[in-house]
Order: C-alpha cells, then sequence, then structure tokens
C-alpha cells in the first residue's frame, strides 16, 4: 500500500515511524511532514488544510491510504474530499469531526448518549470553567476558581468569536483514552496521561502538552472504552455521521465517577508519542481495515512496557509557537542512548537540523516500568540541545516514583 500521512507534528513522526515498519507498505509520503518523517519517507510540499492540493498528490502518488493526523483539516471536510475522490482514508468527515470542533455539538452527542460529562451552566459565576466553544489549539479553556478569574477570562474567550459554554469545574486526575472506530465497533487502542501546563507542579497555561506517558496505572480503558466511546460511536452512526478514526476522550477521573472533559476526533499530541512504541502488530493493517469499515478482526494489543516522552518546546511557548533558526544538537547521540526523538516544529537549512515551530522536539523512552521509562527519557533529554529549549522536569514524576 502507498500511504499519505498528513500534517507535521511529532505525533504525525510517531505514526509514520511506526507506519513505516508495516509489511504490507510500499511507499510512505507525508504533506507537509517535517525532517524526521523525511527521514521515513517522502515528504511534500502541501498544507495539511489544503484539500485540492492534497487530492492531486493522493492521485499522482497512487495512494491507498491517507492517515490525517491534525484536526483542523478533519473539522474542514478534507477526509470527505479525498474520500468522494475515491481515496481510502483514515480520518472522521467534517460532520463526525464536530465532535472536536464544536463544544455545544459534543454536549448533545453526550446528552443523548446517556455519558457522563461535565454539566453545562446558564450564568458564568466561579468556580466554573469558560470554554471558547470552536477550536483552539487547547488554548481556548480557562478554569476559572475566581470571581476575578472569570472576570480576565471573560472578554478572552469572546475574542474567539465562535460563542462560549460555561461549565461546572471538575475535579481528579485526567486522563486520555483512546479507540479506534470503522463507524460502528469502538477498538481500545490504551490510555495515556498528558500535562498539559508550561511548568512543572502543572504551573502557568495551558499548552498543546508537554509530555505524556502510558499505560496509566490502575486504569481499565477497555472498560472505560465500553462505557464512553461506544454509545458516542453509536450516537454518530445514528445521526448519519459515522465516526471512521481515532476518537480521543478526556476523561477526568472524579468522585462521582468518569466524566468526559472533551472528544478530539484524532489521536493525541503528545500521547501517540508514547502510545506508538507500545503498540504491538501492525498499524497499517489496523489503520486500513478502519478505513474500510471492516475492524472487527483486527486485534489491536500494548506491549506491557511503560512509555515515556518529554517536549522541548521553544523558550515562548506556549505565548508563540514561531522559534524559527536554532540548531538542534545531539540527535544522534539520544537514538544511540535508545531513545526515539519524533520531531515536531523542525527544518532543515545546510544539512541541519533546525528548530521551527513551537513544540520542536518529543524525546521518548520506553522501559519496564514508568520510572525506568522515565530515567531513560530524561537521560536523552540531557543529550540534546537547542538555545532556549523549554521542557518540564516532572513528567511521569508521580505515577513513576
Ligand atoms: P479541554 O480542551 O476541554 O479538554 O480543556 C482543557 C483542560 O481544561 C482540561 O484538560 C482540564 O484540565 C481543564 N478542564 C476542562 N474542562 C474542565 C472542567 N469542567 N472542570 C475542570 N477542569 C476542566
Ligand atoms: N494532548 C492533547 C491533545 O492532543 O489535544
Amino acid at each position: 500500500m502507498n500511504v499519505l500521512v498528513v500534517g507535521s507534528g511529532a505525533r504525525e513522526h510517531a505514526l509514520a515511524w511506526r507506519l513505516a515498519q508495516s509489511e504490507s507498505l510500499t511507499e510512505l509520503h507525508a504533506a507537509p511532514g517535517n525532517p524526521g518523517i523525511a527521514s521515513l519517507g517522502r515528504c511534500h510540499p502541501v498544507r495539511a488544510d489544503d484539500g485540492d492540493g492534497l487530492l492531486a498528490l493522493a492521485t499522482t502518488t497512487e495512494i491507498d491510504l491517507a492517515v490525517i493526523g491534525p484536526e483542523a483539516p478533519l473539522v474542514a471536510g478534507v477526509a470527505d474530499l479525498l474520500r468522494q475522490n475515491g481515496v481510502s482514508v483514515f480520518g472522521p468527515s467534517g460532520e463526525a469531526a464536530r465532535i472536536e470542533g464544536s463544544k455545544t455539538f459534543a454536549k448533545e452527542v453526550l446528552r443523548a448518549a446517556g455519558v457522563a460529562t461535565a454539566e453545562t451552566m446558564s450564568v458564568a459565576r466561579a468556580p466554573c470553567v469558560l470554554k471558547a466553544d470552536g477550536l483552539a489549539s487547547g488554548k481556548g479553556v480557562f478554569v476559572c476558581r475566581t470571581a476575578a478569574e472569570l472576570e480576565a477570562a471573560l472578554p478572552v474567550v469572546e475574542a474567539f468569536g465562535s460563542g462560549a459554554v460555561i461549565e461546572e469545574l471538575l475535579e481528579g486526575p485526567e486522563v486520555s483514552l483512546f479507540a479506534l472506530s470503522d463507524g460502528r465497533a469502538a477498538v481500545p487502542f490504551g490510555a495515556a496521561q498528558d500535562f498539559k501546563r508550561i511548568g512543572d507542579g502543572d504551573e502557568g497555561p495551558n499548552t498543546g502538552g508537554m509530555g505524556a506517558y502510558s499505560p496509566v496505572p490502575d486504569l481499565d480503558a477497555a472498560a472505560l472504552v465500553e462505557q464512553v466511546h461506544a454509545p458516542v460511536i453509536q450516537e454518530l452512526a445514528r445521526r448519519g455521521a459515522p465516526f471512521v478514526g481515532c476518537l480521543f476522550a478526556g476523561l477526568m477521573l472524579t468522585a462521582d465517577g468518569p466524566k468526559v472533559l472533551e472528544f478530539n476526533a484524532r489521536f493525541g499530541d503528545p500521547e501517540t508519542q508514547v502510545l506508538m512504541p507500545r503498540f504491538r502488530g501492525d498499524l497499517l493493517e489496523a489503520l486500513a481495515a478502519a478505513a474500510r469499515g471492516d475492524l472487527g478482526g483486527v486485534e489491536l494489543s500494548l506491549d506491557d512496557d511503560a512509555a515515556v516522552t518529554v517536549v522541548l518546546a521553544a523558550p515562548d511557548y506556549p505565548e508563540r509557537s514561531d522559534y524559527a533558526g536554532a540548531t538542534i544538537r545531539g540527535l544522534d547521540a539520544a537514538a544511540e542512548a535508545g531513545a526515539l526523538v519524533f520531531q515536531g516544529g523542525t527544518a532543515v537549512r545546510d544539512g541541519r537540523v533546525i528548530t521551527n515551530g513551537g513544540r520542536i522536539l518529543s524525546v521518548t523512552a520506553t522501559g519496564a516500568s514508568l520510572s525506568e521509562a522515565r530515567t531513560k527519557a530524561y537521560a536523552a533529554v540531557d543529550l540534546v540541545s537547542f538555545e532556549g529549549a523549554r521542557f518540564r522536569r516532572d513528567i511521569a514524576a508521580v505515577a513513576g516514583g
């Protein structure tokens, strides 16, 4: 099979890395990809949200399966355009991707499916959580414990211009839980813990994610997928919007049981960087089976080993995501030490890998336990450098300790 990976982050590098190990793979293409992906396949200068450009590329390279990584092209209907023109796609239609693209729609589906979620409030009063309704790269949510925090958040959310949702404030540990679907089945694909805040000890603003680990101890992922993903996938099918792709639930494990904070219509970033090293089996066969509506006979299993990833970000991330030109050193040394360095915001200049984005690298390691994986991941982080690199020192510290 010829495969096209759409996107340019460390998530897409991790997906490409696992897809490249498939015996069914003939050619691997990416649009636009990044220098890490370029070592595995061929990158093309087509933007992830350029539907017509992707269709033309898929046609000339005779793509058998397109795997769409990021949410923006999914919500914009790129999967529909490709499918209508005969390209098999792993990734939901624009209609089904509204589960991520519209918080109001997600609430409506959750209610109809009878899945527990944070209650919506009609009036904003602290404590509460204020959310911009549309896509905001993880930056449109404000947890307001005090009236002053709420007052500060209101104009910011208004500025997104997409309307707002007000929710009760829930407490508890968070997990990211994944399932693959062919439109009908919900097949568990493991769980991970993401670290959303920029600073150690969960201080500072939210980001896209600064690190992750998997598995999540004491979590029955399969049972939770039955409880959360399966009814939502059924409900979307009932509405004539079957979900084909990876359905990602952000859950809070409250004292009253698990409650959904949000759904995403794709793999997580950086969660994918810890799921792919643990995945056992043929990823290409699994994604292709989902895309053709035939996940029934496919076994998805994850290794017992643990994985930890630490994101090295730009010095001014998350305020800015355009840190360009700093030389990245030590990539080979980290690989020789047994780590997997997935590239996100990178570019190549004069044969050298340089920074080009916000979340630059995901330094990943596996081990027999979380603490072993964590020790190896941080040892590799110490081998990699670029000027101003910003990262958390406490990824997986509690679970691994
Ligand atoms: P979301 O993009 O909806 O997942 O929200 C981003 C982050 O905001 C979540 O990972 C939580 O840490 C926090 N959050 C969202 N909704 C709530 C809620 N109802 N109660 C408490 N924290 C929340
Ligand atoms: N790490 C959270 C996300 O991918 O949205």
